[in-house]
């Protein structure tokens, strides 16, 4: 069932020290990031948000694969190249996010994920400006009585119905179950819960009859909550991810690549770096797909001026360069400096 088109997408973004970069904040997300440097969000400040990161120069030595927001599929950079060509001209494959965020599940505020309807059609479209991949979020709070058996059955449902359709359709589907680190919440806790997610996730793919050869898992680290007393360390977050991950992903998914949901820049990188060096045969890549933690620091230093825009991308190739060199375990902390 798979395709030669999937499998082609696949080879050209499973590359051994490189990593996808997740630039499809949506509306609401772009406003907030350009908000925390006060730069007032429109369609041409972002386009000027995005033409940083992605006119970035030898992007291409770290990034395989860029996520984009449907927005951005149809702007230009700053030389006049529709950005999905720019990429494809540097040998990065465009991907577009095509779920349509959250809506509300049950009456304990977990949500579930839009965008079912009518998502072959927009496939088509999205086909014409050169994506090949996509990406849906399901999301999972941790509390005392979430996530519920309902969320956790109709996200996975929900992702293996995306994961499906868009395969059908040429592109080769992230599936993105994100448990998130808001909370208190212990390592064991999010452990437990990552466990339940990922069992679902992929018997609900399996169902689905998805080809797990052509699908990329993006999912969180198994992580103390953000306010968390006691927070795990490095070693604890890696080995625990690793386990959960070895348990429930089976080998012939090709590529893992991870979110950073809320850790700082250099915690997502020191923790991916310890995945590769805990000396554990790992059979998928394993790699990251960070947005926050490979863009925040660029924003910091551009603040939104021309002048700016060098020291923002010197900034974005930083961390891009730094989290490459951690999916080959050959990051260390003394190179932050
Ligand atoms: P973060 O790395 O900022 O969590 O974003 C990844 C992403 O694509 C969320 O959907």
């Amino acid at each position: 069932m798979t395709n030669q088109e999937l499998k082609q997408t696949i080879k050209d973004m499973v590359i051994v020290g490189k990593g996808i970069l997740a630039a499809d904040e949506g509306l609401k997300s772009a406003a907030k990031r350009l908000a925390a440097i006060n730069v007032e969000s429109t369609e041409e400040t972002r386009r000027q948000y995005r033409n940083l990161i992605l006119s970035a120069p030898q992007l291409e030595n770290y990034i395989v694969g860029v996520i984009l927001f449907e927005e951005t599929l149809y702007q230009k950079s700053n030389d006049g190249v529709l950005f999905p060509e720019l990429l494809a001209k540097k040998g990065i494959v465009p991907g577009i996010k095509v779920d349509q965020g959250l809506a509300d599940l049950n009456d304990s505020g977990e949500k579930y994920t839009k965008g079912l309807d009518g998502l072959g059609d927009r496939l088509e479209v999205y086909k014409k400006t050169g994506a090949r991949f996509t990406k849906w979020r399901a999301v999972y709070n941790i509390s005392e009585n979430t996530p519920s058996d309902e969320s956790i059955k109709k996200n996975a449902e929900d992702l293996a119905k995306y994961a499906k359709i868009c395969q059908e359709h040429g592109f080769v589907p992230i599936v993105e179950p994100e448990v998130l680190i808001d909370g208190t919440h212990s390592i064991e806790t999010c452990n437990k819960v990552t466990d339940k997610v990922l069992k679902a996730v992929f018997e609900a793919l399996k169902k689905e009859n998805v080809a797990l050869d052509c699908t990329i898992l993006k999912p969180s680290m198994v992580i103390s909550g953000k306010e968390a007393d006691n927070r795990a360390n490095v070693d604890e977050v890696a080995k625990q991810t690793i386990k959960i991950l070895k348990e429930n992903v089976p080998a012939e998914l090709p590529s893992i690549n991870f979110l950073s949901g809320g850790q700082t820049p250099e915690e997502s990188t020191a923790h991916l770096n310890r995945i590769h060096t805990l000396g554990e045969e790992l059979p998928w890549y394993v790699s990251f797909s960070y947005a926050r933690a490979l863009q925040g620091p660029a924003l910091k230093a551009w603040q939104g001026k021309d002048e700016n825009i060098e020291a923002g991308q010197r900034e974005f190739l930083k961390r891009a360069k730094l989290n490459s060199l951690a999916t080959q375990g050959k990051y260390t902390e003394d190179m932050e400096k």
